[in-house]
């Protein structure tokens, strides 16, 4: 009895503002200036122009530069609206409940909620991935790639011009185990397209010998992880590359700026593995600035449960992500059972 109690509150999904679910979506036809379709989510309204993604909802509206919209969206939908908050700026965003997410507008922004001009509604998280997917599609035109560092790709403005599904669909790698082992995710190479970038020009390709003992073939592995790295074709997409119960590391490689600002749910750690980023970390309720953390190649940082943070790297870095996967971690912050820090002094 004990046993299923726990069982069930592990996979409940947590509502703390009690929001309702809202299912409406519908999609409006092109339109006759710039050629996009608008969406409809709930009562936000998305449109897009030239220039700009603009943003409505009753009581408010807000606009986006495009390649900053696009390159966001392209995260929230390829992570799967992620851990915790991902905000496409100051003013919109989505926060992931695992199962529903809620969209706000303002919601992380002092100066909307203390006014009382914070807007959110939450929808099921596959009915709402489902418009996301549909927007980027028909917002994305050939030759830009939202996953690309602005140097690698082409430019998103302008009227509607082809699409690039090739892009904008790419699963996220998620590795069952690890990397490398059999039937698991494998190693990057010429021959499936996996080029090494020209900022990793440097990085040794050789792998690792790997003698075992006859019996553990599917226990014992390794690979170069900076081979991998180096490989990678996207920036800012911390990817699952090994996985021990909740412990994940998520390694990626990152140039320019990190397209969100990322509010944590859970601890995060950081480890540098080469070059430099610099962290601007701001409170995650609401937005005022707490550090500028600067990490340089063998770095170690934990990004606290309660900030958003967000990244600069002018030459291309890798960067591993440990995340503890827990479902349970943010519901105990949430109720103070759990410390918003990885350790105290
Ligand atoms: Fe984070």
């Amino acid at each position: 009895m004990a046993m299923s109690e726990s069982a069930a509150t592990a996979v409940e999904i947590s509502n703390p503002r009690g929001l309702a679910i809202t299912s409406n979506f519908d999609v409006r036809p092109a339109d006759n200036v710039d050629g996009y379709k608008s969406f409809v989510v709930g009562e936000f309204t998305f449109r897009r122009d030239s220039y700009f993604c603009h943003i409505t909802w009753p009581g408010g509206r807000h606009q986006l530069a495009i390649d900053v919209f696009l390159r966001a969206l392209m995260r929230d939908v390829a992570w799967g609206f992620f851990y915790g908050t991902v905000n496409f700026d100051t003013v919109f965003g989505t926060t992931n409940y695992y199962g529903e997410v809620e969209v706000f507008a303002g919601a992380t922004n002092d100066a909307y909620t203390s006014a009382g001009r914070d807007f959110i509604q939450r929808f099921k998280s596959d009915e709402l991935m489902k418009s996301f997917r549909e927007m980027i599609s028909d917002w994305t035109n050939e030759g830009y790639d939202p996953f690309a560092a602005p140097m690698e790709t082409g430019a998103p403005w302008g009227a509607k011009n082809g699409e690039n599904d090739t892009a904008v669909t790419r699963q996220r790698v998620t590795a069952k185990r690890m990397v490398s082992l059999p039937g698991d995710t494998p190693i990057r190479s010429d021959e499936d397209g996996f080029t090494v970038n020209r900022m990793f020009q440097d990085v040794p390709q050789d792998e690792p010998e790997v003698h075992v003992e006859p019996g553990f073939e599917h226990e014992v592995s390794a690979f170069n992880l900076y081979a991998y790295l180096s490989r990678s074709d996207v920036t800012w997409n911390p990817s699952v590359c090994s996985v021990v119960k909740d412990s994940l590391f998520c390694p990626t490689t990152e140039e320019f700026i990190l397209p969100v600002e990322h509010g944590n749910d859970r601890c995060e750690w950081f480890i540098q593995l080469s070059d430099e980023i610099i962290w601007d970390v701001k409170d995650g309720s609401t937005g005022k600035p707490r550090a500028v953390v600067t990490m340089r190649s063998g770095d170690v940082s934990c990004m606290p449960a309660d900030i958003r943070h967000q990244g600069y790297s002018n030459k291309r870095s890798m960067l591993l992500v440990w995340e503890n996967g827990s479902p349970k971690i943010p519901d105990l912050i949430r109720a103070g059972k759990a410390p918003v820090v990885p350790v105290s002094w």
